[in-house]
């Protein structure tokens, strides 16, 4: 078995490719101060905002917000993984790759991602062979043309119990490798049999387009009618969006993406170009799901089936995504019909009226329940408004809000007043929680920090002097010299709540000195999507301030604090608020005195300054 390619080769190949050289091949690059400028290839622009900086080996585009080094310029360039573009620079430079010709990747000494890849391989060729004929027709029967079959790499598991495992002990792959990817299972009576048998096989792509599950989708009414893998070290269920891979470029650029419940609904969209489309496929949409979506999109078009069943699970997916900070709508299907039968029977065209004259997401509650009763109407509003309590954005939640009390003809004072006393509840349960979880308060300024974290949706704004100022540090650091030195002592990686930022201050802080400058084409990893790479390159790339670097940290540092005493503000309200509700004296005096020390503290910050 081959050895999992080492870092320093990775490091080696990448440093023998200059970017400026393997950029320039595809791009017309002119020199633009330190950097080089070009056409952006990654989307259509008149005026050039794709950048490449040859002093840190890095590119970004300020048009659509890309950014990587020379081996993730190749993977998006043309499409390929991460061996792939590795091997390409490995002969470009005249590298010697170990175990050249053999398709193993990176990753592949780990048993389970050989396996899989073994077995897409195989249900692809089955598809293509001889005895793909039953398949081949029913991929015709659902008019899944040979474009998506070979972009979503779908395959064929053919009937019969041992045709994966014949085929992988032929290639010296283990039982034991198979059996861990979920790809074969124990028989009671000894010995194993094929998991996915005269199924349609729709492989889950990971980002760098290998396979870590699969889904089957039989041909008759067998059943089940769609199979999957078991959730793995690979596959988690609840964190995998189907047809990410694919949709993920076109979700950045547009911010919008369409979310349906089958694997064939996003097919047949992605079909007829609705390419910003991915599916939560065999789960209810999980906050984990809703969070990768919300990474590259701001508003989402829910297209679930137009049953019971599917409006039901829609409202769910609804709430989920708003409460993330996201512009929901839904899109309603008649009964009977799915994404797939609409788009099928009606066009592409019909489709796309239908997504934009969709409802937002009260309008389409109301439309659903009865609010004709008064016991109907509380019902209604209760519910929507515990959706908004779950809203970090005051602004957005303040919106809703609005329009509950219009669409139920209520006061809006009322309507304010319920969702008030709920989200002081909810609160007090989250510190209550928080307490019980205990460890995570640290100390700063001789003060619990605790209470800093007041949300997550506030945490990912990226708006605002907060996050600015977070950035601006980010910026220094990355810069190095005096100011990266400055940044340094004066602030520690848990004071920054904007975790993207957070993750790349702790790698830096962890992986380098103060001395040199970070180097950021290695700090990009292309097989770990956590790396917010573009935040790193956009800062790179940005021409660097002139100002005296300690002077702006102290800046940056002034907004953080004072952002830090106005949650604990906000935090130190409502539970005036609360306590006044529950009628506690003693709690809601401290809670006064608590606060006027914050504005105390708050007063002198701003003096200092
Ligand atoms: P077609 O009937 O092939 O058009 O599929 P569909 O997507 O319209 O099916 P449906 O609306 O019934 O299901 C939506 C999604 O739920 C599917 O794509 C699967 O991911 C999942 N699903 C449906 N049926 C089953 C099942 O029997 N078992 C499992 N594990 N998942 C299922
Ligand atoms: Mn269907």
């Amino acid at each position: 078995m081959a050895n999992r390619i080492p870092d320093e080769l990775i490091d080696q190949i990448r440093e023998a490719n200059n970017i400026v050289d393997v950029i320039s091949e595809h791009v017309q690059l002119k020199r633009a101060g330190g950097n080089f400028k070009g056409p952006c290839p990654f989307h259509q622009e008149k005026t050039p905002s794709f950048n490449v900086n040859p002093a840190r080996q890095i590119y970004h585009c300020f048009g659509c917000g890309v950014g990587g080094n020379v081996i993730t310029f190749l993977m998006e360039y043309e499409k390929i993984g991460f061996m792939d573009a590795l091997r390409e620079l490995a002969h470009r430079a005249g590298i010697t790759l170990p175990d050249r010709g053999s398709d193993r990747t990176g990753a592949e000494d780990d048993p389970a991602v050989v396996a899989n890849q073994m077995a897409l391989a195989f249900y692809r060729s089955c598809l293509d062979g001889e005895g793909g004929a039953e398949a081949r027709d029913y991929v015709k029967e659902r008019d899944l043309g040979p474009d998506v079959v070979s972009t979503f790499a779908i395959g064929y598991a053919p009937a019969g119990w041992d045709n994966l495992l014949s085929a992988a002990r032929r290639k010296g792959i283990a039982t034991s490798a198979l059996l861990g990817a979920g790809l074969i299972v124990e028989r009671d009576g000894g010995g194993f049999y094929d998991r996915f048998r005269q199924r349609l096989i729709f492989p889950l792509l990971s980002s760098g387009n290998r396979a870590i599950g699969f889904g089957g989708r039989a041909f008759g009414d067998q059943e089940p009618k769609y199979l999957n893998s078991p959730e793995t070290r690979l596959y988690r269920k609840g964190y995998y969006l189907y047809g990410l891979s694919q949709a993920r470029q076109a979700i950045r650029l547009s911010r919008e993406a369409i979310l349906v419940e089958g694997y064939m609904d996003l097919l047949s969209l992605y079909q007829v170009g609705f390419h910003n489309v991915v599916a939560s496929a065999g789960t209810a949409l999980t906050n984990e799901q809703g969070r990768t979506i919300a990474k590259y999109a701001d508003k989402v078009f829910i297209a679930y089936d137009g049953d019971k069943a599917g409006i039901l699970a829609a409202t769910r997916a609804a709430e989920t995504l708003i409460q993330l900070g996201l512009k929901v709508r839904v899109a309603a299907f008649p009964d009977g019909a799915d994404p797939d039968s609409y788009v099928r029977e009606f066009g592409p065209d019909a489709l796309r009226d239908l997504l934009t004259s969709s409802q937002d997401f009260i309008d389409f509650y109301v439309s659903l329940n009865p609010t004709d009763s008064p016991d109907d109407r509380e019902g209604a509003a209760r519910s929507l408004i515990e959706t908004v309590v779950g809203i970090e954005d005051s602004l957005k939640a303040e919106l809703m809000l609005e329009k509950i009390a219009t669409a139920l003809s209520l006061r809006p004072a009322v309507v304010a007043r319920v969702y008030e006393r709920r989200r002081a509840e909810r609160q007090l349960r989250g510190r209550a929680a928080g307490r019980a979880r205990g460890g995570e308060e640290k100390q700063i300024h001789g003060r619990t920090s605790g209470d800093i974290r007041h949300g997550e949706a506030a945490d990912r704004d990226t708006t605002g002097a907060h996050y600015a100022a977070q950035k601006g540090l980010l910026g220094l650091l990355l810069a190095g010299g005096e100011g990266a030195e400055y940044v340094r002592s004066h602030i520690s990686a848990s004071e920054f709540t904007n975790p993207d930022i957070r993750t790349l201050v702790e790698r830096i802080l962890a992986g380098s000195t103060s001395e040199s400058q970070v180097d950021i084409a290695a700090l990009i990893d292309p097989e770990d999507d956590s790396v917010p790479a573009v935040l790193l390159t956009e800062l790179t790339v940005s021409e660097s301030s002139q100002r005296d670097g300690s002077r702006l940290c102290d800046d940056y540092i002034g907004v953080i604090r004072k952002t830090q005493i106005e949650g604990r503000i906000r935090d130190v309200d409502k539970e005036i608020r609360a306590a006044e509700l529950t009628g506690d004296e003693r709690r809601a005096t401290e809670a006064v005195v608590r606060r006027q020390e914050l504005a105390q503290e708050l007063s002198a910050l701003s003096s200092d300054r």
